[in-house]
Order: structure tokens, then sequence, then C-alpha cells
């Protein structure tokens, strides 16, 4: 490739390449959503036996919600929404919405991220139960808010950003993403 079109396609990234990113990011979060509903009636159904096992894949599903999806929401809170807020005002009310899940989510994932270490850490029998049922109860909200979620943008948002924004807003857009992400998604 020559040197002037290496140079034209760090200055112009493509537009349809940064959408199935985030687009991806979103399947890839939903079947993490599914192997995670697996994970927890595991838990519930083969007992004490398949625990350690249940429990590592909970820990890696975990692991992937916090670095993946904070990082694709963080993106969303700084760089997707307001340029949305700007130049498609009628979206205010939507994001507002979408906002305020990210905050939820965030909350929850709290609570698993807290509720998963004490059945790792706990040595109490009692204790450990009751955190075991705790993540349970937050993992299948978390779930449940993830799905929601993710629906809720899909038919918003990236709806918006692909049907509505015109050549040279898309653009802009990407140039804003591709700049926050130091010019790479991750
Ligand atoms: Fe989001
Ligand atoms: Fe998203």
């Amino acid at each position: 490739m020559k040197k002037e079109m290496i140079a034209k396609n760090i200055r112009a990234p493509k537009f349809s390449d940064c959408l199935n990113e985030l687009e991806a990011e979103h399947e890839e979060s939903f079947r993490e959503t599914e192997k995670l509903s697996d994970v927890l009636t595991n838990i519930r159904y083969e007992g004490k036996l398949s625990l350690g096992k249940n429990l590592k894949e909970a820990n890696r599903l975990r692991l992937f919600f916090n670095r993946v999806m904070r990082h694709h929401a963080r993106l969303e809170e700084t760089v997707i929404f307001p340029f949305l807020e700007k130049h498609v005002p009628k979206m205010e009310s939507v994001i507002r919405l979408l906002r305020s899940e990210h905050a939820d989510f965030e909350k929850t994932l709290i609570e698993f991220n807290a509720s998963l270490r004490a059945v790792d850490r706990e040595n109490d029998a009692g204790k450990r139960l009751l955190s075991l049922e705790k993540m349970q109860e937050t993992g299948t909200y978390l779930i449940y808010l993830l799905r929601h979620h993710l629906y809720n943008e899909n038919v918003s948002v990236y709806k918006t950003i692909s049907r509505d924004l015109n050549p040279e807003e898309k653009k802009i857009l990407v140039r804003k993403i591709r700049a926050a992400e130091g010019g790479k998604r991750k």
C-alpha cells in the first residue's frame, strides 16, 4: 500500500467499521449474558460438586462485563451520547433513559462483583451461602438490565446513527470515537 493511502486510511477511519465494532460488542455482551444465565442455572441445580467450575466461569464473565461493557458505556457517555444530543435533539429523552440504565448497570455490577468475591473468600458456610444467593440475585438482575439496555440502544441510538446522521456528521462522529480510543477500539 502506498504511503499516501496509508495516511488517508489513518485520517479517515471508516464509519461502517466503527459502527460494526460497537454493534459486535453488543452481540458479544448478549452472548455473555446467555452464558451467565446458564452458569446461574447450573449453580442452582448442579450443587457443590460443580460449584468450583461454575464460580470460575462466573468470575470470567464478571471480568468481561467489568472490562468490555464498562469501557463501552464510557465511550457512549463521553462521545456518542453528547454528539447525538447536539445533532439530533429529539434523542434527548431516550439518552436520559440510557444514561440512567448505565448508572443502574454500574451499581448492579458493583454488587455482583462484591457478592462473587465474598463467595470466593468467605470461610463461614452460612455467610457463604448468603453471598451465593446475593450473587444469583444480582446476576439475574444484571442479565435483565443488560439485555434490555442493549435492545434499547440498538433500536434508538445505533439505528439513528446509521439512518439519520448525514455523511459529514458520521465522519465527525467516527473521528471523535477513534480519538477517544487512541485510534483503535480495543
Ligand atoms: Fe450503553
Ligand atoms: Fe452500547
